[in-house]
């Protein structure tokens, strides 16, 4: 894939990165913080995509990148501490993991499957092409997993040069370091990374201290062991169904006795390790009921995004 680098300020450069998120593609945007590499939040595959062109091992939760309050509303429960740290903050390098919204269209794949949703409003090109889009955009930094975050297009293109549609370049980012990410809990606000808004400027705000959480750096509820797991037993590598297991399948390969199965899901019917990725959560969201014992899911390749469906898919069957 060819990967286009437009200045931010170019005539048509904002429409070109409007148009590219809407069919699904993956657009490098500076924002005050770091060069965040999005994509639209709700659209599953484009967000199984920024997985796969960031290399992550792991379906780690994505921050939901919103234009103004109506929209950081429609996706998630903000209270009144939230509400006053938006108004200090936003746009602005905070990010707060809020409940998610009973109604909000977010993928899935974005909260790793989580009640909660991580929402930050940033500064720059990056809200004008969201505000145009009408879409939060899901966007972690514009880097490939384990390498350093991405302050300038030069960064972001020796990364994901070749992987993604657009890189907008705007120079380097205001703040070089990503977004403090706090959560309100139980009349407390938890800090779960430390980051451009420093520690005592929201003390200041909101009067209280700051809960750190215990150890230091990023807390991710992705990485506990029984979160994806549904109230019934996965088996994984199934080649056969035994009577009364759910079927969870891939690709278009048979399995033996599959005609005995409960029910069926087909994570990607032709293979696809992009739409199984996008399909996962909700296929293991589906299965979570009372009436599903037993649930069996055959063999996923383990490259690219297998990788991680292979995780989350252990983290679903392990031992609770
Ligand atoms: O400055 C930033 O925040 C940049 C720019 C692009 O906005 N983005 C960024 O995203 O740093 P990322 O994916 O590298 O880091 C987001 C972190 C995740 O590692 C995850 O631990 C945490 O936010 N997170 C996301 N959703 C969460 C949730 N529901 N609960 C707890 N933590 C969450
Ligand atoms: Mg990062």
């Amino acid at each position: 894939m060819d990967t286009r680098i437009l200045s931010a300020q170019a005539q048509g450069a904002i429409d070109e990165a409007v148009r590219c998120l809407g069919a699904g593609g993956l657009v490098a945007v500076p924002t005050e913080t770091v060069y965040g590499l999005a994509g639209d939040a709700m659209n599953g595959q484009a967000v199984a995509r920024i997985f796969e062109a960031k290399g992550r091992p792991s379906f780690n939760p994505l921050i939901a990148h919103v234009c103004d309050l109506d929209m950081a509303r429609q996706i998630a429960a903000l209270d009144a501490v939230a509400l006053a740290l938006a108004e200090r903050f936003w746009p602005g390098p905070l990010t707060l993991v809020l409940p998610l919204a009973a109604s909000a269209r977010v993928h899935p794949l974005v909260t790793a499957g989580l009640s909660t949703v991580a929402v930050r409003m940033p500064k720059g090109p990056a809200s004008e092409i969201i505000r145009r889009l009408g879409r939060p955009l899901a966007a972690p930094s514009a880097n490939r997993s384990g390498r350093v975050s991405p302050t300038t297009a030069d960064h972001v293109n020796r990364s994901l040069g070749g992987r993604i549609e657009l890189i907008l370049d705007a120079g380097p980012c205001a703040f070089g370091l990503e977004s403090t990410i706090v959560k309100p809990e139980g009349g407390e606000l938890l800090l779960l990374r430390p980051g451009a808004v420093t520690v005592e400027e929201i003390e200041d705000a909101i009067g209280l201290p700051l809960r750190t959480a215990s150890g230091s750096g990023i807390q991710a509820p992705g990485q506990m062991a029984s979160h994806y797991a549904p109230a019934g037993q996965v088996r994984l590598e199934a080649r056969h169904v035994e009577a009364g297991e759910h079927l969870v399948a891939f690709g278009s390969g048979r399995v033996e006795g599959e005609e005995k199965a409960a029910s069926r899901i087909d994570l990607s019917p032709d293979g696809d390790l992009r739409e199984a990725a996008a399909n996962l959560f909700a296929a293991l969201a589906r299965l979570d009921a009372p009436d599903v014992e037993r649930i069996a899911v055959m063999p996923i390749p383990r490259h690219g995004l297998g990788l991680a469906i292979n995780d989350r898919l252990a983290r679903a069957a392990a031992p609770r």
